[in-house]
């Protein structure tokens, strides 16, 4: 390469430089990050990384907010070894007002209220800023560490986490399990922080941007020894896999891994009401400042294990649980301009473009601003809306990140308005097609909706893309190697249309090559201009070999045959998210009956006299469901796609050992032992369907006192009908 030597660039260069490596760098971290396809080797991309760093070094005043020293969580170079959680790690539930707090236990009480003597404690401790680890230990040794991850599969950092002085690598004391998995956060303290800075300063390294990113950036490491400079902290507040309880409370269970060697937060309390878990609250927030580690906030769990189990969980959270956050931090700055954006199903979604800002430790320069009555402040009819605000180009504003991810505008410094700021105009025609764009009319409610939608549907190249990504997004397809990028690629080369034509890339190998090699190529370019120099030696594209190909291509084959719910979610059809898309896969099993029963009830005037009952599917979905199905442009995409991809009937599985598995159960009258959604809950665990109304389909009815039709068509039809106790000694919950 002949790049210029760092010690002859002039200080304009140099920020061009370096603007251009924050890019590249930005750039080359997404690939490998997110769509784990890197694109250039780990060799090319330290020379990079060096190469920002040097530049920084001659030019310290020149460090640019977004300057990829200053981003932590830099890949290592080698990967770690991933690692599948035996129990999955789980987020929170999130309170931020005193009444989020009371709605939580005001729910535990509503669950459980079958249970009139019950007495149901909580614990409350602070809500650790760090990154969750989870910590395997076999007959009392440490034998595996990894990442939390996405919460079901981590990375194996076993030999960094065993430089952790807080983590035992044997249990002390007595009576632990067999086998335990020990969760907790690791993080750095703000002295070690502020150590590692003055070091990283004194020999011109990168500078650090705040503790919790330094502890990733650190727990990552390929060398343990640098890990173990980091003098990082645990502490263990929760389990995963166990052969046994540590205790029966959340409460003593903590007490127990202090005994075998933790460190546990001292700030950890049990309570019974609303009013001391909130005192205990304000009691940390006061102490917050003197801890010296971050915390954001303070976690309530339930403190018996017996009431945390039935309790039970939702999507990825523990429904026993929940975080109630600090408020969110606030910063000022201007609104340089505002940008539309068009989704996947039409909607203009306007983005404010900031004054770059920091908020948190974390750099914004972009906010949603929703849609055009916020935008504006009021509606059609000109009422104020709630939460609405006039925003205008220019503008001075208040904002926060609210949960500390999403940024979002708290108010409008009218003061400091420039005197020609004008209200926005939001457009009526779509900004990439052209098309009218309309705001629909809800046929329930007969008001406006607040969203702006494109009528352009496929001829509009942003629907069109948007749902192209959507299609091979993670809960999706999930085709390896083919993320938003590439799909942009090909679609912008004219090599992907519609979903189908991902699936014959493969006979169009060599405009697939020339589509990549033109991209890499024009990446060249840029970089040339930026540094001035020429490549010597450039090959051809025809000349370049793209090993990367037959890999992506292998991706796509390896999907053909894609479980129901994730195709369902995959076609993108309006209001139908992973779950309920995993709902339509259960009740329809093959994709064929799906589009069968779509068809007939988009064609039926009463949409109910076809398509069946099912909890959790509401008119709207039934509504999009005829809308897409009775669509005939979709009919041309549904086949051609299904002329590529087989999906696979959905099959229920049988939890080992559970009678009532893959069975569909009815409840009905007064349970006595516990509530009507604590049995549905309990239910669907064992892997029962629950329906609301018995049909030929009912396997079992569960009456209690009170049932009435419901029992009288189950004894018609011949369905077994037993009592609560009988249905409690069956699924082994008796006594
Ligand atoms: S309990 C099943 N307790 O918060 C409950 N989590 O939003 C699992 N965290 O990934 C978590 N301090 O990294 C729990 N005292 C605490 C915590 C805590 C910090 C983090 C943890 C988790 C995230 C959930």
């Amino acid at each position: 390469m002949s790049e210029k030597p760092v010690e002859s660039l002039s200080e304009g260069e140099a920020a061009e430089e370096l603007k251009r490596l924050a890019a590249e760098i930005a750039e080359h971290d997404r690939r490998y990050h997110t769509e784990d396809a890197p694109t250039i080797s780990d060799a090319e991309y330290d020379a990079l990384a060096r190469r920002n760093l040097a530049i920084e070094a001659r030019f310290p005043d020149l460090v640019r907010e977004d300057s990829p020293s200053r981003r932590v969580g830099a890949p290592p170079a080698e990967g770690f070894a991933k690692v599948r959680h035996a129990v999955p790690m789980l987020s929170l539930g999130k309170a931020y007002t005193d009444q989020d707090v009371a709605d939580f236990i005001e729910r535990g009480r509503r669950f459980f209220d079958r249970d009139k003597d019950l007495d149901i404690a909580f614990t409350a401790e602070p809500k650790i800023d760090g990154l969750s680890a989870s910590l395997r230990y076999e007959n009392g040794v440490f034998v595996q560490g990894a990442t939390r991850g996405d919460g079901v599969v981590g990375e194996d950092i076993t030999a960094n986490l065993k430089t952790i002085a807080d983590i035992p690598k044997k249990l002390q004391g007595s009576g632990w399990p067999e086998v335990i998995e020990i969760r907790g956060e690791v993080y750095m303290t703000y002295a070690e922080f502020e150590a590692l800075k003055q070091r990283s300063a004194a020999i011109g390294g990168q500078d650090y941007v705040n503790p919790r990113n330094t502890a990733a950036g650190s727990l990552r490491q390929k060398d343990p020894a640098v890990t173990a400079s980091r003098n990082l902290k645990f502490f263990a507040y929760a389990w995963g896999y166990t052969t046994a309880d540590p205790a029966p409370s959340q409460y003593d269970s903590v007490q127990k891994f202090k005994e075998w060697g933790f460190k546990v937060s001292p700030l950890m309390v049990r309570a019974k009401s609303i009013d001391e878990l909130i005192a205990h609250y304000h009691r940390i927030e006061e102490q917050r400042s003197s801890l010296g580690y971050d915390i954001d906030g303070v976690v309530y769990k339930v403190d018996q294990l017996e009431l945390q189990r039935r309790w039970g969980f939702v999507t990825g959270e523990p429904r026993w649980a929940v975080a109630h956050k600090f408020p969110a931090e606030q910063a000022m700055t201007t609104v340089e301009k505002i940008d539309i954006q068009v989704g996947r199903t039409g909607t203009l979604a306007p983005v404010a473009r900031l004054a770059p800002v920091t908020v948190g430790g974390v750099v914004v320069e972009n906010v949603t601003l929703h849609n055009e009555d916020y935008i504006k402040g009021f509606d059609s009819n000109g009422q104020p809306i709630r939460d609405g605000i006039d925003v205008r180009i220019g503008d001075t504003v208040v904002i926060q990140r609210a949960g500390d991810v999403i940024p979002q505008i708290v108010s409008v410094v009218i003061d400091k308005r420039p005197a020609d700021a004008v209200p926005y105009e939001f457009p009526h025609t779509c900004p990439v097609c052209g098309s009218p764009a309309t705001r629909e009319i809800n046929e329930k409610t007969g008001k406006e909706d607040s969203r702006r939608r494109c009528t352009g549907e496929l001829i509009c190249a942003a629907q069109a893309v948007e749902g192209l990504r959507h299609f091979v997004s993670r809960g999706a397809l999930d085709i390896e190697g083919l993320g938003a990028e590439n799909i942009d690629l090909f679609f912008n080369a004219g090599l992907v249309k519609t979903a189908a034509d991902i699936f014959t890339l493969k006979d169009r190998r060599p405009a697939v090559t020339r589509a990549l090699a033109e991209r890499r190529e024009e990446q060249a370019k840029q970089r040339e201009a930026a540094s001035g120099k020429t490549r010597k030696n450039v090959r051809s594209v025809e000349e370049r070999n793209y090993e990367g190909l037959d890999k992506l291509f292998a991706a796509i084959d390896a999907r053909r045959e894609p479980e129901l719910d994730r195709f369902i979610f995959a076609l993108g059809i309006r209001h139908i998210g992973e779950t309920t898309a995993a709902v339509l896969a259960r009740q329809f099993t093959t994709i064929e009956e799906l589009i069968r029963v779509g068809k007939e009830t988009a064609k039926a005037e009463n949409p109910h006299d076809v398509f069946p009952s099912i909890t959790g599917i509401g008119d709207t979905v039934i509504g999009a469901l005829r809308d897409f199905f009775g669509n005939e442009r979709n009919d041309d995409v549904l086949d051609a796609l299904l002329a590529q991809v087989h999906p696979k009937p959905y099959v229920v599985e049988a939890s080992a050992g559970s009678e009532v598995s893959g069975k569909t159960v009815v409840f009905t009258g007064t349970l006595e032992k516990m509530t009507r959604s604590e049995a549905k809950a309990m239910a669907e665990r064992l892997g029962a369907k629950v329906a609301g109304s018995v049909s030929a389909k009912t396997d079992l009815v569960v009456a209690g006192p009170g049932a009435g039709s419901k029992l009288k068509v189950a004894t018609d039809l011949g369905i077994e009908v037993i009592d609560e106790d009988t249905w409690l000694q069956r699924i082994g919950r008796s006594g």
